[in-house]
């Protein structure tokens, strides 16, 4: 297992390139099961979880090329051969999942292993299956399995009201009805640029979609798609992840392709804690001309809120902080393991359920520290960039699933990072 070093080595300055979004990328990918014709994707992350969803594609006989460095995903589905997405991919990642949806719309039948549950909780899938059962899908769960079919061989249109916001389940859903019999109203669906992202490929290949990122999602089926050809949506996550590098180092970044409509909640946060965020022609500079930041209060909340997947990053940030800052995580359950590898490195953290306490350092310390998750493992890069003396980061395979040449993107404004393989 690989392992990451870092060097805390004062402000970072330059230009750093932001990929296309991984969960965006991840949805319009099990789009291809929709239509016979080519789905081409473009601006694609090259991410391991992309080629963990290419696998799974290919196991169903889609053709999945990818050309151009892995930036461009040439998709067909022509043939469609085996409808069953095997444990063995679906466990290394849970967005396996998505291609139930698709898989039933187009041919009314799927056998879908359950994801199991991840480290920052159990993440069950029940939105999806309710969703998919009123659109008339038969579900049987054995052997670890989603057994389904379409009641008449063809999903219908219907309402479906989500009891709280998933992301997932308002992808798998709006990809489900865009075949199924007649109008589908999907109400309390998730806002995220991922699924107005998802919306946009769709209508591209000929759905009839309306409200995406309101909480209302209006679909008329259609009988069949075409293909298309899409970019994929800057990655919101890795966009801001990077934006706090001159927050926690000093500096100026100025992060290619960044837009201020997908990172809105983290801005404030950000400019609260006093750092400047300014949009140029090429995406957005952030600059800390002063010393340390200011302690904020964060709370994560479904988009348009602050993202789950930033409340890592930002705990790295705010062990810095001049003052006590505290973190509400929301959206999932075990969402702080990045905290007890924090504490290795000097930091004052008092986690208490969905709350952690963080009182600001001076500086934080190297040590060595390993990822638990793809998030927790960029915190800590992060703050290893920050820390006085060396940080290793191990088990960076976590690291590879979200974040595309990491090392070569942090060189480029000034750090001091190299991957040591085992
Ligand atoms: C997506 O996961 C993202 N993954 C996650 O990013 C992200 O953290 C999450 O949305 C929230 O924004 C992808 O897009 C591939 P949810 P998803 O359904 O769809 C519970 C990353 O780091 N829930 O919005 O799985 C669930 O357990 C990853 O890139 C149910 O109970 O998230 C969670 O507590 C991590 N039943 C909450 O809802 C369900 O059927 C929100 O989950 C579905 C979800």
């Amino acid at each position: 297992m690989d392992s990451i070093l870092v060097k805390g080595n004062g402000p970072l300055n330059g230009v750093i390139p932001i990929a296309g979004a991984k969960n965006a990328c991840l949805t319009l990918m099990p789009a291809t099961l929709l239509s016979e014709e080519p789905l081409t994707l473009t601006n694609a992350p090259r991410l391991s979880d992309i080629a963990t969803m290419t696998q799974l594609l290919q196991s169903l006989g889609a053709e999945v090329a990818s050309l151009q460095d892995g930036q461009v995903l040439a998709m067909s589905s022509h043939d469609i051969n085996n409808h069953t997405a095997d444990y063995d991919i679906v466990r290394k990642m849970r967005a396996s999942i998505l291609v139930l949806g698709p898989m039933l719309a187009r041919d009314g039948h799927a056998i879908v292993s359950l994801p199991g549950g991840c480290a920052i909780g159990a993440r069950p899938v029940d939105l999806h299956l309710k969703a998919l059962e009123a659109m008339g899908a038969e579900l049987d769960l054995r052997d670890g399995y989603v057994h389904a079919k379409a009641t008449g061989g063809r999903l219908k249109g219907a309402v479906v009201e989500f009891p709280f916001v998933s992301v997932g389940a308002t992808e798998n859903a709006l990809l489900a009805a865009t075949l199924a019999k007649g109008t589908t109203v999907l109400k309390n669906a998730a806002r995220e640029p991922e699924i107005v992202d998802l919306a946009q490929c769709l209508r591209r290949m000929g759905a009839q979609i309306e409200g995406e990122g309101s909480n209302t999602i209006t679909i008329q089926g259609v009988d069949r798609l075409n293909g298309a050809t899409h970019p994929v949506v800057t990655d919101r996550i890795e966009l801001g992840t990077y934006m706090l590098l001159p927050a926690i180092c000093g500096g100026e970044v100025e992060c290619l392709g960044g837009r201020l409509d997908l990172v809105g909640a983290f801005v404030e946060r950000l400019e609260e804690a006093g750092v400047s965020v300014v949009e140029t022609a090429r995406g957005l500079k952030v600059t800390r001309k002063n010393g340390r930041v200011n302690a904020v209060n964060v709370t994560t909340e479904p988009f348009p809120g602050f993202p789950t997947d930033l409340q890592a990053q930002m705990m790295a940030l705010l062990c810095t902080a001049d003052g006590v800052s505290v973190l509400e995580e929301k959206i999932f359950e075990n969402r702080f393991m990045h905290a007890p590898e924090l504490l290795r490195m000097g930091a004052k953290i008092d986690v208490h359920g969905g709350h952690a306490t963080v009182t600001g350092v001076e500086r934080l310390r190297g040590a060595r520290v390993m990822a638990t998750d793809l998030r927790a493992s960029v915190s800590l890069i992060l703050a290893g960039l920050a820390a006085e003396g060396e940080t290793v980061v191990s088990r960076v395979y976590h690291l590879d699933r979200g974040y595309e040449r990491v090392e070569e993107k942090l060189r480029g404004v000034g750090a001091h990072i190299e991957r040591i393989t085992s």
